[in-house]
């Protein structure tokens, strides 16, 4: 029996390898994949549709003012050190592995992929790395990764702030090892050097044992040769070229100020905590889960009976087929999921209403505050970052390993909202979202299978075609679909292999 969305395995040869054919989809029997290294397997696609060329929304009109650059001062790095693992991939093409409705299982098992993954998207397009609201006093610092690097952010004392790389010039060891905190320098645990919180190299003990040719003001902290902000959100670049951020968020300023606009004062503030966990699997399955509109009733069905016998409501008719609420893609593989057509946002939720929309009506006028209050929406934004308005937090996913991923869920709080209110949202995440909570530990549960699951080399691809066929594009190149539809997973993957089409690492 023909197998549907089954294609062809071959091996790459050396030379001479035929591109893929093009042309109507046709059924073809899996067959065992070829002798040799899983790296060097290439994909010849036996007929996928083509692509229908979207348009790339990845500029846009945002005001100026929002966007500003604290970090002045720009140390390039070596974009072009090698990378384990890279001379791999140069032998996949990787238009042979995203096709528009599948990509190929290599993307969730291959070391070299992801290596490649790690060099040519999370070190070269803007990557999360705080919000402001947690570095907020001189001194303030954080640690976290761009990709596989540790960077610091951190504010010195003249309010800038910094992105700095966490490696000491010395002999390479991180020379902030906590977390989040707040310190005058970094003093190295190993040899004793100092930085202070912009990167510059204040102390070397011992100072008279490197000669009069030792320069201390070049051997400062490298840093990340771009950061920007939008609305608190910091974001950095390790590639010195490049869109800006303002280019690379695009439309997604929109759907973010629909959510961040919900805080009377026009800001919110990450002081809740964290709710963090692993799992073994890679991390585009947690990216793609996150607007996957398609699994709710399946994977979380006990939640949703457990939410409606205790609460009488639960997510199952909104991730129902034809419910109204919508799948989008846009700009460089950002994309939303949109409730507010079933939903009713904070209107539908929250006992403090009445004082809540005073104060937001006070700041936004009538009719913004109604559309905000409204809105129930989750925001993907390309390579890592995750909103949801209705549980009032962001996520970041931190890559490990091609089989290793770490989340870290911030919950936060409305600037200037009834407390009571902030105090519910953040609950409202931990009873949903928490390594030990209803909900995601059943998403956990489908990333761990599809991890063992895609182990299997007789069968290669997984699918995005849901809702291909019904998608509609409006002017501005959004592409909606139903809220089943795989359409925001589709867009991340035209973007990954745009980056990844680049041989540079
Ligand atoms: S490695 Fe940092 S002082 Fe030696
Ligand atoms: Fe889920």
């Amino acid at each position: 029996m023909a197998v549907p969305y089954s294609c062809r395995l071959v091996s790459r040869r050396p030379s001479g390898y035929a591109p893929p054919v093009a042309g109507p989809r046709r059924a073809a029997k899996n067959q065992p994949a070829a002798n040799g290294p899983r790296n060097t397997e290439a994909v010849a696609a036996a007929g996928g549709p083509s692509c229908r060329g979207h348009p790339d929304t990845g500029t846009c009109g945002a005001a100026k003012a929002d966007f500003h650059s604290p970090a002045s001062e720009v140390t390039p790095l070596d974009a072009q050190s090698p990378v384990p693992g890279t001379a791999a991939v140069r032998e996949i093409d990787v238009d042979d592995l995203v096709l528009e409705d599948r990509v190929h299982r290599l993307l969730y098992t291959s070391p070299a992929l992801f290596d490649a993954e790690m060099r040519r998207i999370f070190e070269r397009t803007w990557v999360f790395v705080g919000h402001e609201s947690e570095v907020s006093q001189p001194g303030d610092y954080l640690s976290t990764l761009v990709g596989r690097q540790p960077v610091i952010l951190s504010r010195h004392a003249d309010g800038s702030l910094h992105v700095l790389l966490n490696r000491c010039m010395h002999r390479g060891a991180v020379v902030c090892r906590a977390e989040h905190g707040n310190s005058t320098a970094f003093r190295c645990m190993y040899h004793g050097w100092v930085y202070d919180t912009r990167g510059d190299l204040i102390a070397v003990p011992f100072p008279g044992g490197y000669g009069p040719g030792f320069d201390q003001a070049a051997l400062g902290l490298p840093r990340a040769p771009r950061i920007g902000t939008y609305r608190g959100f910091v974001f950095a670049s390790l590639s010195p070229a490049g869109p800006s951020l303002e280019a690379h968020l695009g439309k997604a300023r929109e759907y973010l100020d629909l959510i961040l606009d919900a805080a009377p004062e026009g800001a919110i503030a990450v002081r809740s905590g964290v709710e963090r966990y692993a799992y073994p699997a890679n991390w585009k399955l947690q990216i793609e889960n996150l607007l996957d509109g398609y699994h709710p009733n399946f994977t979380h069905q006990i939640a949703f009976e457990i939410s409606e016998r205790r609460r009488g409501v639960s997510g199952r008719k909104a991730n129902s087929e034809g419910s109204g609420a919508t799948a989008r893609t846009f700009g460089p593989g950002h994309g939303v999921l949109h409730y507010s057509a079933v939903n009713r946002g904070y209107q539908g939720r929250d006992a403090d209403q009445p004082e809540y929309r005073r104060l937001l009506e006070e700041r936004l006028g009538k009719d913004r505050a109604s559309e905000v209050l409204r809105a129930d929406i989750q925001l993907f934004v390309f390579p890592n970052l995750f909103f949801q308005s209705a549980r009032q937090h962001f996520r970041v996913v931190r890559p490990l390993a091609v089989d290793r991923t770490e989340v870290y869920a911030y919950p936060y709080t409305l600037g200037g909202a009834p407390e009571a209110m902030n105090r519910r949202q953040v609950r409202s995440l931990a009873w949903w979202a928490s390594p030990a909570a209803f909900g995601q530990p059943d998403d956990l549960e489908a990333f761990v299978r599809c991890q063992e699951g895609l182990q299997v080399t007789a069968a290669e691809w997984v699918l995005f075609a849901r809702g291909l066929h019904r998608e509609r594009i409006s002017a501005d190149g959004e592409v909606t679909g139903d809220v089943t539809d795989e359409v925001p997973q589709r867009g991340i993957y035209r973007e990954w292999k745009r980056l990844m089409h680049d041989a540079r690492g």
